[in-house]
């Protein structure tokens, strides 16, 4: 329901959201629920979470029970104040519909944390309305980040964690999780080629015996191919479309691949001319030519990681192909594309927005064998 989704007033930058969620806080019913202990309520439920902070949307994974969570990376917030009015879904309605004294953000961008303070309160949104939903006590936590994370904001990831209630926290790199979570058998002696395209960036990695031996992250993913086509249409057809739209024609019309689909869509903007609103009929050449550019960068990532990548895992590849996950992925003829410009195989993961959420959840089902590769807040303190 929409409304659940509105919070408590934010006090200020720095100022916890939730009472509940701050150490110390005060006991009252209903609210620390997800942090009592298991004899005090009778029913918690000791399960880990593994969640994937993205820039398009958060996942969370809980074991034994799969995903439990999928909203989008939005926050409202009012000007003014600071106040923080709606996480998630909820936000995202309002992008690009808020009165003057709100706005709808996204703490991620680009792949990169944008606003870590905006970020960390998101967080502790999902992670405790996950917890208090499910009576879920003390977990451990497994947070797959962006690649380009400060050390910094590392370490504050990890610490929001802990202060939500989290026994433990790691952080686990993206490519990883998702050659993980699209079932990938990481741990072998043998070359595995995993391409993640999210919405801030593509990851693109060559992974051994549970270990990454060769990556690259790329700027790049469905945010830029959406700004693409933003800029298509500004330039062919003098009009202007918000994001969600553009979003909407490459999602339902759009292909990575000459010739694979042949759809037709009306949209609505602004005419740049006589700044009237005018629909206009977009078709998937268009937005095939429009989205050259980026996909030209992505393949040029994938070459580059083929060139670095050893003979003998690159023959393993040549065998097994290169997988993609991702939402971006999911772009019509995405996977063609890269196949016909590598000349090897490339095949879609089922299910590639979840399988980054997944892949945290088998890291903590092989935590064991993981622990030394993970970050952790001790390895952390330990490379200052
Ligand atoms: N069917 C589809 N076709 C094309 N693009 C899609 C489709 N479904 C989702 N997307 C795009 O996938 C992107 C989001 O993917 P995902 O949820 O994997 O990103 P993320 O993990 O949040 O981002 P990042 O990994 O960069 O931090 C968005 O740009 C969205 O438009
Ligand atoms: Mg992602």
């Amino acid at each position: 329901m929409q409304h659940s989704n509105k919070l408590p007033e934010r006090a200020g930058a720095g100022q916890p959201v939730f009472p509940a969620l701050s150490p110390g806080a005060g006991t009252g019913a209903g609210r620390l629920v997800a942090f009592m202990p298991v004899e005090v309520l009778g029913v918690a439920w000791v399960a880990d979470i593994g969640i994937d902070l993205g820039t398009a949307s958060v996942l969370v994974y809980m074991q034994g029970k799969g995903i439990v969570l999928n909203e989008p990376s939005v926050v409202t917030i009012e000007q003014r104040t600071g106040k923080v009015l709606a996480v998630g879904e909820y936000a995202r309605t309002m992008l690009g519909r808020t009165p003057e004294n709100l706005i709808t953000i996204r703490p991620l961008r680009d792949g990169v944390i944008d606003d870590f303070s905006i970020t960390e309160v998101m967080l502790k949104y999902f992670i405790h309305k996950v917890c208090r939903a499910r009576h879920l006590f003390k977990p451990r936590v497994v947070v797959c980040i962006p690649v380009d994370t400060t050390s910094v904001e590392k370490k504050a990831v990890l610490e929001a964690a802990v202060r939500c209630g989290a026994r433990e926290a790691y952080l686990l790199e993206e490519p990883r999780a998702a050659a993980l979570g699209a079932g990938l058998e990481i741990f072998a002696p043998s070359g595995n080629m995993v391409v993640d395209v999210g919405g801030g960036t593509t990851d693109i990695a060559v992974l051994s015996m549970g270990e990454t031996v060769v990556s690259s992250s790329v700027r790049v993913g469905g945010d830029k191919f959406d700004a693409a086509i933003i800029r298509y249409l500004r330039k062919r057809h003098n009009l202007l479309i918000g994001e969600r739209t553009a979003e909407v024609l490459k999602i339902e019309v759009g292909s990575a691949f000459p010739g694979s689909r042949a759809l037709s869509m009306e949209v609505r903007g602004r005419d740049l001319v006589n700044g009237l609103p005018r629909s206009q009929v977009i078709g998937t050449e268009e937005i095939t030519s429009a989205l050259q550019d980026p996909l030209s960068l992505i393949l040029k990532g994938v070459h580059q990681v083929l060139e670095r990548t050893p003979p003998e895992l690159a023959g393993d590849i040549m065998k097994k192909g290169v997988v993609l996950t991702g939402g971006g992925a999911m772009l019509d003829g995405l996977h063609k594309v890269i196949s016909r410009e590598t000349g090897l195989p490339a095949y879609l993961a089922e299910d590639p927005i979840g399988c980054v959420a997944r892949g945290t959840g088998k890291a903590l089902e092989c935590l064991d064998l993981l622990r030394g590769t993970l970050i952790t807040g001790k390895n952390l303190a330990a490379s200052y």
